[in-house]
């Protein structure tokens, strides 16, 4: 945990000696929604491999870039591209840049993801802001040694998706027109997709839609006290009795094309936040 905490501090050094900007909103821009760093008016761009002890991307459709800038015209420091755990990474490593945002002094996290649809309402190429969530990964990052200088041993998650980010974020859709839906996300370790008796279970426990990534950053960003709005892109809805397959090049596609959707209301939310 020690070690873990001094690679933190040389990932931050690094970055202060390439960026003056402080950042008090952190973005991560999931699975076919890297073109969103695009809106970013970007100061910085520095690829993963340069920062020292941050992971490396293995995921095709994921660049590998913390871009710092500007976004609806709020500072702003952006993964273009995060780690998962069925890449390989343990937790805490897929965590590390939520404590280096920390660090930056990020105090709001924006987590975008893509995810599959779970509740029979929804249709592919809908929005969903994360109300709740499930951790059915079998995995926590904060497990072992607590550090007290980055947050509670027991950290209370009767909150983890900040009511008010929700809130403002419904105002935003409804003014810009743009549908968006609330449910619970359920986090799963993947990388093989859910079967369809999964898939009932899953809905059964109260989820409205499954994913493979937002729940450990998540955790580690209610631990160090940031506030966090979560947001996916529902690039398939599975129905257990209709059960089809979501190839990835259908989820690509789809989390493409509700791109412009994402970025109009992210923009907003920006700049009202
Ligand atoms: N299951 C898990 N993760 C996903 C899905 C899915 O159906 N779609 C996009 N990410």
């Amino acid at each position: 945990m020690r070690e873990q905490f001094a690679r933190v501090r040389e990932s931050v050094a690094y970055l202060r000696t390439k960026t003056d900007i402080q950042p008090p909103i952190g973005l991560v821009l999931g699975t076919g929604l890297g073109r969103l760093a695009d809106r970013i008016e970007t100061t910085t761009a520095i690829p993963y491999q340069e920062v020292p002890h941050f992971p490396v991307s293995t995921v095709k459709s994921h660049k590998g870039r913390l871009i710092f800038g500007y976004l609806g015209g709020k500072p702003v420091m952006a993964m273009q591209g995060r780690f998962h755990y069925y890449e390989g990474h343990d937790t805490k490593q897929i965590t590390s840049p939520v404590r280096v945002m920390a660090a930056m002094g990020v105090k709001t996290l924006v987590i975008c993801s893509a995810a599959g649809g779970l509740n029979p309402i929804f249709q592919a190429g809908d929005l969903m802001l994360i109300r709740d969530h499930i951790n059915f990964t079998g995995q926590n990052p904060l497990r072992g040694e607590n550090l007290d200088e980055w947050g509670p041993r027991f950290p209370d998650m009767t909150e983890p998706y900040s009511q008010e980010l929700v809130d403002l974020a419904e105002r935003t859709a409804t003014d810009l027109n743009i549908k968006l839906h609330q449910g619970v996300y359920v986090g799963v370790a993947g990388p093989s997709m859910e079967t369809a008796a999964e898939t009932r279970f899953l809905r059964l426990m109260g989820a409205d839609a499954v994913g493979m990534s937002t729940i450990p950053e998540v955790i580690v960003a209610v631990h160090a006290g940031i506030r966090v709005l979560g947001l996916s892109v529902l690039t398939n809805v599975n129905l257990p009795d209709n059960y089809q397959p979501a190839p990835i090049e259908q989820v690509i596609a789809t989390a493409e094309k509700a791109e412009p959707r994402l970025v109009s209301l992210l923009e907003e939310i920006l700049t009202r936040i």
